[in-house]
């Protein structure tokens, strides 16, 4: 897919200070993330974290996400949880989560989104779920607990946070380790940004509304501001997905915009997650997103792409396999001839 004229005249205005992003010449001995394939875990399964959530303890990133198996019980609602050292090549560690009825909704319960926190407070792991009736009426989140990452994870309680109406949830982890559910209010037109307590059970206060009907919404911090990403409301079908700033959580946000050329619907994903990775050399800041298969949501793919990030321009490149240095937070287009974003 080629970028339309006005994606290249921005991608070539923007400065990328900080946002390492390299051409590799040799890709071939490197571990290479390909958007939009199949990716297999160290069982050589298909990675099943869908609308998933990445927790960083130390030197090992979790990926949390909906386990779709197809070898699942249809009965029950499951959460899985990998680890990595490079956010390449991922392990299976188990299903971290296993509901039968969460809320007594039976076999058509919603579990959707899960986003995992860790509590300094408490030393617990506490999981956010998108947690609804098959008519998407309840909007609440559940939260489930467990005292080792990978689970098993015991349901505590559902909620809907500020009193809200809560579907699509996201995670925002800042610098200084406060952290943040995002939520989308259908009521409302628009999301939320929350605080959390200490001990990540429940929603402390807000930090802003942003009046823009989006879901999936995701944040990061990066060269001083504050980007948000989410999609529009398309149910599984993807659309364009737009961004905003803010020089605070607290706002003001400016006017949405495009993350990539409208018409490829963000190139066929939806937005869950935005993780940065700082390294010795520069950051990279990625994209994480779902190419939904609504009837063989099994089988639903991951876009991952570093992102064009800075001076409060943000742009999402086609997607194209790539490489990941995590020591130096260097992203590498794999096969091209020169870096795609200068
Ligand atoms: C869009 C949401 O982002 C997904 O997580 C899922 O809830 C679908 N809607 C269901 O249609």
């Amino acid at each position: 897919m080629q970028l339309s004229r006005v994606g290249r005249i921005l991608i070539g205005g923007l400065v990328m200070a900080a946002c390492a992003y390299g051409y590799a010449a040799e890709a071939s001995k490197a571990k290479v993330i390909r958007p939009g394939e199949v990716w297999v875990d160290d069982r050589g399964k298909e990675i099943q974290a869908h609308g998933g959530g990445i927790l960083r303890m130390q030197d090992t990133y979790y990926w949390f996400g909906e386990d779709r198996s197809q070898s699942n019980d249809p009965a029950k609602r499951y959460v899985s949880c990998y680890a990595s050292k490079d956010l390449v090549q991922w392990k299976f560690l188990r299903q971290a989560l296993v509901l039968e009825t969460p809320e007594n909704l039976g076999s058509g319960a919603v579990v959707e989104r899960p986003k995992v926190f860790y509590s300094a407070a408490t030393k617990k792991f506490v999981m956010y779920l998108h947690v609804d009736d098959a008519a998407y009426k309840m909007a609440r989140v559940g939260v489930a607990v467990s005292d080792r990452v990978d689970g098993p994870y015991t349901y505590v309680k559902s909620f809907r946070p500020l009193e809200q109406e809560s579907r699509d949830i996201g995670q925002f982890i800042d610098d200084d380790g406060s952290a943040y559910l995002i939520f989308e209010s259908r009521p409302t037109h628009g999301f939320f940004i929350a605080k959390l307590s200490d001990d990540r059970m429940t929603v402390e206060r807000q930090m802003s509304f942003v009046e823009a009907p989006l879901e999936g919404g995701a944040i990061v911090h990066y060269g001083g501001l504050y980007y948000v990403i989410g999609s529009h409301l398309t149910g599984w079908n993807p659309n364009p997905n737009v961004y905003a700033t803010a020089p605070s959580l607290a706002g003001p946000w400016t006017a949405i915009k495009d993350i990539a050329p409208p018409e490829t619907n963000t190139y066929e994903s939806q937005s869950s997650m935005l993780l940065k990775v700082a390294g010795t050399k520069g950051t990279t800041v990625i994209y994480m997103g779902d190419r939904w298969k609504p009837k063989e949501l099994w089988d639903s793919r991951y876009v991952w792409m570093p992102l064009a990030i800075g001076e409060g321009k943000l742009w999402l490149p086609p997607p194209s396999p790539w490489t990941l240095d995590i020591k130096t937070g260097l992203a590498a287009i794999v096969g091209t001839e020169k870096a795609p974003l200068r």
